[in-house]
């Protein structure tokens, strides 16, 4: 599996495996079938209800926790300093594990910048390797930017080839944050799919349309966790390392139309405020 070197000089794996919507009982089946496929990143979220059966995978998995690259999300209940370092440990528990390769800010909203604070902290404390932002506007960046004694190492925002986000990675070049793609695959949209941008390259190096979308991400410098309950995808997935895109075909994705299938609003929506109790995990 080809890695990146992110700024802070730990590596991530370029492909994951993400349980965004899967049920425990869908981690408990799925999970052990993408780590012996070959996937050895998982993204998972406090917000996803499944960290404790992504832990109990990893414990009884027969690759070693330090060969599993492990990223989770705190989301903004957990934002404020006091209550920030708790939910970390919180997270670790769940996961049973005590260390995250990554932790990132889920949503933009509430006390970011302080929460920031204790992701360094939890970094120097070593259970935190690598610390970064989700959904977060070049804007809401720079905010933590200017407090940051360790940079963001990743940004995780939705991106396709129907949301390039090549306006936000411009605007934040000079950062070296390496960009995560969520809805790698337009969650599964079947007209992003069937665009010929996609099937004509699909056709000519014997792919199919997501595997071509997977290797466009790969050439843009994207990490990706596609989600699949499906184990001929999720070979697929994990099948893009033979071929490359010319700068012809490249050029023919970067000019389909732009469009994000979630805006994310500036105020937080119900979902992100709903008060969670992680605890209740079955
Ligand atoms: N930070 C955030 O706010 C945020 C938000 C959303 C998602 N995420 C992360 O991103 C991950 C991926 O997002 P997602 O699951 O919503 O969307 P996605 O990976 O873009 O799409 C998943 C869909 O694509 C289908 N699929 C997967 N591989 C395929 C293949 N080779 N050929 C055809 N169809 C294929 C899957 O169906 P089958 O099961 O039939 O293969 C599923 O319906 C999540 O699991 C999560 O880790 C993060």
């Amino acid at each position: 599996m080809q890695s990146l070197t992110m700024n802070d000089g730990h590596t991530i794996p370029v492909l994951g495996y993400g349980v965004f919507q899967m049920t425990s009982a869908e981690v408990a089946a799925h999970l052990p079938e993408a780590i012996a496929a070959g996937y050895r990143h998982i993204d998972t979220a406090n917000a996803y209800f499944n960290e404790v059966a992504v832990g109990r995978v990893v414990a009884s998995s027969p690759v070693a926790r330090e060969d599993l690259f492990i990223t989770s999300k705190l989301f903004p209940q957990s934002y404020p300093y006091a209550q920030c370092g708790k939910d970390i440990d919180a997270t670790l528990e769940r996961l049973g594990t005590d260390y995250v390769d990554l932790l990132l800010l889920h949503q933009p909203y509430g006390e970011y910048v302080s929460a920031w604070r204790a992701m360094e902290e939890a970094v120097e404390a070593g259970k935190v390797r690598s610390i970064g932002l989700s959904n977060f506007s070049a804007a809401k960046v720079h905010e933590i930017l200017d407090v940051a004694r360790i940079v963001p190492a990743v940004l995780q925002v939705e991106a396709h080839p129907y949301w390039n986000q090549h306006a936000l990675k411009a605007a934040l070049a000079d950062t070296g944050i390496v960009f995560e793609a969520w809805y790698p695959l337009g969650h599964g949209d079947r007209t992003l799919l069937a665009e010929p941008a996609l099937t004509g390259p699909a056709a000519r190096y014997g792919k199919t349309a997501a595997q071509v979308v997977l290797r466009w991400h790969l050439q843009e410098g994207n990490v990706t966790f596609p989600k699949t309950l499906n184990p001929q995808h999720m070979a697929d997935n994990l099948d893009i390392f033979d071929f490359t895109l010319t700068g012809e075909e490249v050029a023919a994705i970067n000019a389909l139309p732009q469009r994000p299938y979630y805006q994310v609003p500036d105020e937080p929506p119900a979902f992100v405020t709903t008060v969670m109790d992680y605890s209740r995990q079955a």
